[in-house]
This record gives structure tokens, sequence and C-alpha cells, in this order.
């Protein structure tokens, strides 16, 4: 058989009934009939009924055919025939026809597999997955096999058309794709970066890509107008469900434009690229500030496919004599609260208080939580007898209460705390009541994010320094004022799913500086990490803007897939491992001698830190006493001879036995040979910080992944 004349498995159909074909793939099933020998014949295509049988295949290959099993890797020749009436298989594409073999040649075998490969469905109707059957990380270990799969050969090939439609998209719109280094320097998008030693300059270190923002800019300088690329980023960070330390971005950025550029572009490549799923996006995209997406949701990724949205009730309860509102709101808190429609039924009162008001909320963070039921047009619960009739109705018409309306309100000094309880219950309850629409996809812009977040020491960039802010005239110095500040930067979220982000950018060097300095940044500092990328700006930098999708998050939604791992072809696994190749492993000392790192951990100190380290001002650090300058020379005086003398006692403690212990030794292991309670257990001593108890135990909330 040649190549040139080999048929595809889930090609052929009835119109082929009588050719003769040449297939080659993998064994996905057997069925032997004693006689007759049915198999499932695999190729990427799909899969086709070959069937062995005396009738009409040579004795001799009848006796090879008995010999396959599961994934040996063939090649028939056959003649395509119609099935049987009530013999056909509705489960495959192929099911109405079926190759009577006439040769077979053994191509390779197959050791008995780790776990099954053959979709069961097709065979028996019986939906079991891989899933079942095999831990995730042994289908990692194996995920050449796992990849053989038609599910995931499906995901594969979509992310192909996908990566295609970008491709083809893009072009059409003028934009050139234009790789940038891997090997490179930090840039600063709030992870840790992966490190990669260079052999050539010994102690220094190329960071890989946490994105090309950068670059991307200076392609903007150089004058390419609009660029994208289909690039790895890394990013050492807590690994979720939905993030992998290397992953896919489509980067795009472009010049002269603002941000309904934006917004147009992506919207028409999106609804097409989610169209290869087969599904269709609402255009245009609604927009949301991110003030009004923590007012409303507390999340500034909503989640658009149901409803539950906040009503401030604040200002109802202003003149309230209701002691914890009244408390709560004398210390500049706020009230908010859910208006759960029509589901009274199913929040009961004990479901309310001992569930909600004293389990979950908790749990959330929240320090309590009103209820009310509306049974008729009044408000029912154990609180509403403290509050005035007006308060009632106020209530009632804020929240559009109907009679079998559940109403729940957090209130708290903090307006964080109140959005983020707010803001989990709220998904705890879609989810608890089916509230969320199953294939429905709601598109969001997020938009005008603060500029700055507060951190412990000072400020941060919300997304990276280089957004642009709403308007350039502050002071750098003004902490309250800075984060006041907003973006012009925006988000897309889908189903409550951050799919990508942008901003337009700063593009004039003063303003670039302004930056740098209200987020602490020394000059030194910045000339060091971003001195080639300023310079730039001196050179007729254009306006520009861009964004970037994560794209592995966007494929795993397109096609629906539990996790963003299923959708990439060699993933880490969610302790950021890989169970195939075993990386990260160790390496040899030779390699790391070669690259100047042995003794790191020993006397030498990491590249840099020698010259910079303060062992007075740790000290002071660590004693918490401040040092002043004139200190400083006996201070590093004292600690040198400290030293001298602790090498001195070093020196001879390794050949000297001890001559006395300073302290009686005493053995403090644990016995171990029965249980030992606190005493403190008892009298609640014990758990008087745990944030939730039940019996004797402290609760800890449940970890999803
Ligand atoms: P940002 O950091 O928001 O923006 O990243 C863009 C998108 O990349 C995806 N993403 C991830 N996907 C999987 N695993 C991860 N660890 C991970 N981290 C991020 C998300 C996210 O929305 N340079 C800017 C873009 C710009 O300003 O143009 C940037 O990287 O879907």
């Amino acid at each position: 058989m040649t190549y040139k004349g080999r048929s595809n498995c889930g090609e052929l159909s009835l119109s082929d009934v009588g050719r003769e074909v040449d297939l080659s793939g993998w064994v996905d099933a057997l069925r032997d009939h004693g006689d007759v020998l049915f198999i499932h014949l695999r190729d990427r295509s799909g899969i086709l009924q070959v069937v062995f049988s005396p009738g009409h295949t040579p004795p001799e290959i009848c006796e090879r055919a008995a010999s396959l099993r599961n994934e040996f890797c063939i090649s028939v020749t056959g003649r395509v025939a119609k099935r049987l009436m009530g013999t056909e298989n509705p489960l495959i594409k192929t099911g109405e026809i079926e190759v009577l073999a006439v040769a077979l040649s053994m191509i390779s075998k197959s050791e008995p597999l780790p776990f099954p490969i053959s979709e069961k469905a097709m065979v028996s109707g019986t939906g079991t997955k891989v899933g079942d059957l095999a831990s995730e990380d042994l289908r990692l270990q194996y995920r050449y096999l796992d990849l053989r799969r038609p599910a995931m050969q499906d995901h594969l090939i979509k992310r192909h058309r996908i990566n295609k439609c970008v491709r083809d998209f893009l072009d059409e719109q003028g934009f050139i794709e234009v790789e940038t280094p891997m090997l490179t320097k930090s840039t600063p998008e709030g992870a840790r970066d992966y490190l990669v030693p260079s052999r050539v300059h010994p102690k220094h270190f190329y960071a890989l890509p946490q994105s090309p923002q950068l670059f991307k800019q200076l392609l903007m300088v150089s004058g390419f107008e609009r660029y994208f690329q289909i690039v790895r980023c890394f990013r050492d960070e807590d690994l979720r469900p939905n993030r992998q330390p290397e992953f896919t971005q489509l980067d795009l950025e472009a010049s002269f434009i603002d941000e309904e550029f934006i917004y147009e572009l992506i919207e028409e490549l999106v609804v097409q690229m989610f169209q290869i799923g087969g599904v269709t996006l609402p255009r245009p995209f609604p927009r949301m500030t991110y003030q009004e997406a923590i007012d409303t949701t507390g999340l500034d990724r909503p989640d658009l496919r149901f409803d539950l949205r906040f009503a401030d009730a604040t200002d109802i309860f202003k003149n309230t004599t209701y002691g914890i509102f009244k408390q709560i709101l004398q210390r500049g808190g706020c009230i908010k609260g859910i208006n759960v429609k029509g589901q009274s039924e199913k929040l009961s009162k004990n479901v309310l208080q001992n569930e909600y008001a004293k389990e979950i909320v908790p749990s959330f963070g929240g320090k309590g939580m009103t209820w009310m039921r509306v049974i008729g047009d009044q408000l029912e619960s154990n609180i509403v007898q403290f509050f005035s009739k007006e308060e009632q109705l106020g209530v009632i018409e804020r929240f559009q209460a109907e009679n079998g309306d559940v109403l729940l309100m957090i209130a708290d000094a903090s307006y964080e705390v109140v959005t983020s309880v707010l803001g989990q219950l709220r998904l705890h309850l879609a989810d608890r009541l089916n509230l969320i629409p199953l294939g429905e996809y709601r598109p969001l812009w997020v938009t005008h994010f603060p500029l700055f977040e507060p951190t412990e020491q000072g400020i941060t960039s919300s997304h990276h320094p280089f957004t642009s802010p709403d308007q350039i005239n502050f002071d750098p110095k003004n902490r309250k004022a800075l984060l006041e500040l907003r973006s012009r930067s925006y988000d897309l979220v889908v189903n409550g799913e951050e799919l990508g982000g942008g901003s337009i950018r700063i593009n004039d060097r003063r303003l670039q500086q302004k930056i740098f300095q209200a987020l602490g940044i020394s000059d030194r500092e910045v000339e060091e990490k971003f001195g080639f990328f300023l310079r730039a700006f001196d050179y007729g930098p254009p306006p520009h803007g861009g964004i970037a999708l994560g794209m592995d998050r966007v494929i795993s939604m397109i096609l629906g897939t539990s996790s963003i791992r299923e959708v990439i072809a060699f993933p880490k696994n969610r302790s950021a491992y890989c169970p195939l190749t075993q990386a990260p492993s160790a390496v040899a000392r030779e390699q790391l001698a070669e690259l100047g790192l042995l003794d790191l951990g020993g006397t030498q100190s990491l590249p840099g830190t020698e010259e910079q380290s303060d062992p007075i001002g740790t000290l002071s650090w660590v004693s918490r006493i401040g040092i002043d300058d004139g200190e400083r020379p006996f201070i590093a005086a004292a600690l040198k001879e400290a030293v001298r003398l602790a090498g001195l006692v070093n020196e001879k403690a390794e050949n000297e036995e001890p001559l006395f212990l300073p302290v009686n030794v005493i053995n403090r292991t644990r016995k171990g040979s029965f249980a030992q309670t606190s005493p403190l257990a008892g009298n609640g001593e014990l758990f008087k910080n745990a944030p939730l108890l039940k019996g004797n135990y402290f609760k800890v909330p449940s970890i999803l992944e």
C-alpha cells in the first residue's frame, strides 16, 4: 500500500460501496464472534468497522487478525459494503457501511494500555469517559495515548482551526505576525518570572516573557502600526483550573487607534472564533465600568447569565433604630442586598438562618446576614419587627419585592467586605438554585479599572505600568488621589471568566516616568529595568493600544471543557509538574558548575546581591531597631568581630568535643500511644479564633481543585 492510495476511515460513506480501499490506523475496539472478527479501525478522520470473515478473507489473514489487540497499528485492504439491515451503528458517522477485509499488515504492536482509549459510546452507546477511568496524572503521563482519543483530537483540531481563523482575520485587517524573544528581560505583569541562567554571562539570567508587552509597544515605535502574535507566555504563579505556568496569548497592538477600534475588532474576531464551536455570540457586547461591576455584582468579571444584581439599601436605613445597622452606618458602612426572585420555597427559614447566616456567609468573610422572605406584601424574618413601616416599604420598593421572593442583605463598615461577601453569595445561590442556563454565552467589556491598587507598603499597577490613566494631571505623591485614578483599560469577560485584557498605552515619556514615580520605583531601578524601553519613547512614539486574549481560556470555553488542560496538548498538572517528561527535574552538578550556580546556597551569594546586600539593614529590620547613619560604622565593626568569633568557634568545634551544654536536655517527643485532647478544647478557648465551628472541629473552606 502506498500513502497516496490510502483512504481515510471517517470519510467513506454509502457512495463508496463496492470500492476496494486501503486503510491504515489503530485498532480502536474488537469483537470476536468465533469465526468472524469485527474491529473498529480508527484514524484521525474517524472510525470504520472492518470485518474479517472466512466468507471473504483468506484463511491466513483471518489467522493473523486473531492476534490483533487494542491499539495495534495496522493496514487493511478490503471492499466497502453496505451493512446488513439492522446492524447499522448510528453512533459513528460511518455506521451504515463496513469494510470486508482481504489483506492485513501488522505495522506495530501495542503493550496493554494503562487506560482504555476507545470511547465505549461508539460501540455500545454507554458513555464512559476516560476521565472516569483514569486519573488526570496517569492521562498526562501517557499523554500520547490520551491524545489518540477522538475527543482530545477534536479539541486540538478545533484549536488549530481557531488559530487559523485568528490569523486569517487579522491578516485581512492588516495585522502582521511578528515573533518576539523568549529569552528576555522581566516584563511586569504581576507574577514571578521563570529565569534561565546564561552560561556565556555567568550568574546572569534571562527571564521568560510573562507577555510580549514591551516588545509589542516597541514594534509600534518601529512603525508596524498593526502587530499580532500567537505567543507562549510564562508566569510562575499559584495554579488554578484556568491557569498554566506556560500558556498562549493572542497578543495584539495597533497605532493611531482608540478603545472603540479594539472593541469593534475583538468583537468581530471573537464572534468568528466562537462560531467554529457552533456558538453564536450576541453583538455588540455590553459594557460596564469596573465600579458598576463591583457595585452590582461584587466582582470585576460579572457573570451576566443570571441576574441577582445588588441593590443598595444604605439610604433606607439612615435613621434606623435597629442597633446593628445603626452602628455600621455610624462607622461609615453600607448595606447592600439581593432579591432571590420566587425562591422562598427552596430557601426556608432554617436554610437561611442556620446554613446561610451562620455558616456560609461567615465562611465568605462576612460577620452576618440579614434575610427576609416576602409573604403576600409583607416582609417576614426574625428581625423585621425592628424595622419601621417606612423602612419596610422602602426595602420592598428598592428590591421590587413580590410574594415568594427572598431578600438577603449584608451590612458592614467596609464596602469591600459587603461587595465581596455578597458577590460570593450571588455565585453560591446561582449555583445552588440552578440559575445558570447551560449553553448560554454572555460576553461583556469591563472598563475603567482603577489605575492603581493598594498594597501594604504603597501602591501597585492594577494592570501593568504602561496603561494610560484617564487623566494626566495628578500628584504622584498623593496616595489617596492616585488610588482614585481610573485607567483606559478594558477586560473581555464571558460568563464570569476573564478571557482577555488590554489598554490604551502611555506614549509620553514624562507621563511614564510620573507613573514609575507614583509606584515608588527609583530612577536607578527604572533605568536598570526599563531604560531601553523609555529611550525608544524619545524617538516619536505613536499613540497606541492593544489587548491580549488568553487563547487556552477562549478555546476551553468555546469547546465547553472543564479545564484549560483539556485543550493543551502537553499541559502541566495542578502542581506545575509534567508527569510525562517529569519536568522540572534535578540537573547534574556539572551543568550547574558550568552555569556558575553551584554554591549559591553556601558562602557565595546570588548574582547581584553581593554588592547590594546590607547586613546592617537586615539586622535593623529583624530586631525592629532603627539604626541611623552615625551608628552604622560602630555596628558594622561589631558585626565583623562577631562574624570573626563565630568563625573561630566553628573552626574549634570541628575538632573538639563539647564540654557542656548550656541547657538541660529533655526528651520532648510526645509518646503518641494515646490521643491527647487539650483541656482547652472543652471550654471553647482553643477554638476562640476559629472562623467557623462544627461540634469539636473547626471548618476550613473546601478546596475545589
Ligand atoms: P493579562 O495579564 O491580562 O494581560 O493577560 C491576558 C490574558 O491572558 C490570560 N492569562 C492566562 N491564561 C492561562 N494561564 C495563565 N497563567 C494566565 N495568565 C493570564 C487571561 C488574561 O486575560 N500584556 C497584557 C495585555 C495587554 O495589555 O495588551 C497582558 O498580558 O485570559
